[in-house]
């Protein structure tokens, strides 16, 4: 027989303990951030039915889903994203839900992707959705919230740029170009491989959905806008999307993040059912791939079956942002010491041992207690290697003064406990 490996199958992940701290470092403030925001939690299966996964639309995420077929002939799927799974659920229960409702969930994902950095076939993601607001304080609340999480896992706010475009706008430019409304989502979705494929690439897919060279011309003279307010004399004064997006920039001073957003009409996203704004987090020096990225998807319900219903959210992965914080903070800068350890000289003091550790975790705190006796050299070495704040080592002296002393490792300060 060959040998196993001891890999995990390429692209998935092994957390071990030095991994966990990273990872839920992230999970807690997550979690903290949404609560913080008012989102409820919630859950579904990493297994979904591949037909809701699968879209005609040529997205990338459609051709990376890991499926399978059951033992009965079901066509199943490891998800790629939650978004499509919480349409489902919100569609199973649109008339007994009051909306809007805001949900959030810490999804695993999978994905068949090419490996490279900040990208793996396995990974955690963030979900914030609100789910029945048309206006921008939709977008507001879910950006606000992933800015906050941001900031409780200790990433600087100029760390970090929010770039913020909207998918209206961009269809206003495109129809003052001439270029039919049916062409628009192609168009997207071509031009969100911007950087990753050439832009001869871009222009032959373009081409293939039928515009012409000069629509083609005119589509990545697009790209060349700049600011908010060249966009704006380009789509009209009293253009709809550029008046939600000022309001948007406008409101972000109250929550704060202004400092944060920047308008970017190269970002489109590479998911076809976003229909208006869209944003995606970046560091600000420009070494990783995107932190988190969302939008608005006002039709997707409908698309599965559902009623018409306005909603916005974002997807916020474990990966990238763990690379950029360990870049900023260092690699061990989420490990904090917490609780105490206990070792023991002689197997004659194992029961003071055991009876101290009962006494302390009785009152609440988290105790590493020593399997074996240790010579003081060993334990010492042991307990400043682990992640324990304090030490407490007894020898036979203190078994007889019924007290031992309580080190904190990082300050060598001691105090006199007694011993029960
Ligand atoms: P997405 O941009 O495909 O959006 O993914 C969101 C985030 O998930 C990315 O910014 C990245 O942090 C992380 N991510 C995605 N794929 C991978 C991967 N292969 N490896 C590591 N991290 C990854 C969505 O998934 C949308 N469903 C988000 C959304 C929710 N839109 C509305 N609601």
């Amino acid at each position: 027989m060959d040998a196993i490996s001891f890999e995990p199958p390429r692209g998935m992940r092994d957390f071990y303990p030095e991994d966990m701290i990273w990872r839920n470092r992230v999970f807690d403030a997550w979690r903290r951030a949404a609560q913080a925001y008012g989102f409820s939690p919630y859950d579904s299966c990493v297994v979904e039915s591949l037909d809701l996964l699968q879209r005609k639309s040529g997205e990338e995420v459609s051709e990376q889903i890991y499926h399978f077929e059951d033992k009965s002939g079901r066509r199943l799927a490891l998800r790629p994203e939650m978004t499509p799974t919480l349409a489902r659920m919100v569609a199973a229960r649109q008339g007994r839900l009051t909306f809007p409702i805001k949900w959030f969930a810490v999804a695993q994902c999978f994905r068949y992707e090419r490996m490279t950095r900040g990208r793996k076939r396995e990974h955690y993601q963030l979900n914030l959705d609100i789910i029945g607001e048309s206006s921008v304080s939709a977008e507001l609340e879910v950006m606000a919230a992933a800015a906050d999480a941001l900031s409780r896992m200790g990433m600087p706010a100029d760390a970090y740029r929010i770039r913020v475009n909207n998918r209206a706008l961009l269809s206003e430019l495109l129809d003052r170009s001439g270029i039919a409304a049916k062409h628009h989502p192609a168009v997207f979705l071509a031009l969100d491989k911007r950087g990753k494929i050439s832009d001869e690439a871009i222009a032959e897919l373009l081409r293939e959905e039928g515009l012409d060279d000069a629509a083609v011309a005119k589509t990545f003279e697009l790209l060349a806008v700049q600011t908010l307010d060249q966009a704006a004399e380009l789509a009209g004064q009293d253009s709809p999307a550029i008046a939600t997006l000022r309001e948007l920039f406008a409101l972000a001073d109250i929550y704060g993040i202004a400092d944060r957003l920047v308008f970017d009409i190269a970002v489109i996203r590479g998911l076809s059912y976003y229909t208006g704004i869209v944003f995606e987090a970046f560091d600000t020096a420009g070494k990783f791939r995107a932190i988190f990225g969302g939008g608005r998807y006002d039709n997707l319900l409908t698309t599965i079956g559902g009623d018409p219903t306005p909603a916005v959210g974002l997807g916020f992965g474990d990966v990238v942002v763990v690379e950029v914080l360990k870049d900023l903070l260092g690699e061990t800068a989420a490990a904090v010491r917490h609780g105490v350890t206990i070792g023991y000289m002689e197997a004659a003091q194992r029961e003071a041992a055991m009876r101290l550790a009962r006494s302390l975790r009785d009152q609440g705190e988290e105790v590493d207690l020593a399997l074996t006796k240790l010579k003081p050299k060993q334990f010492f070495s042991r307990a400043s290697a682990g992640s324990a704040a304090d030490a407490v080592y007894i020898g036979p002296d203190d078994v007889s003064a019924g007290q031992a002393r309580r080190k904190h490792l990082e300050t060598r300060e001691e105090t006199v406990i007694p011993l029960p």
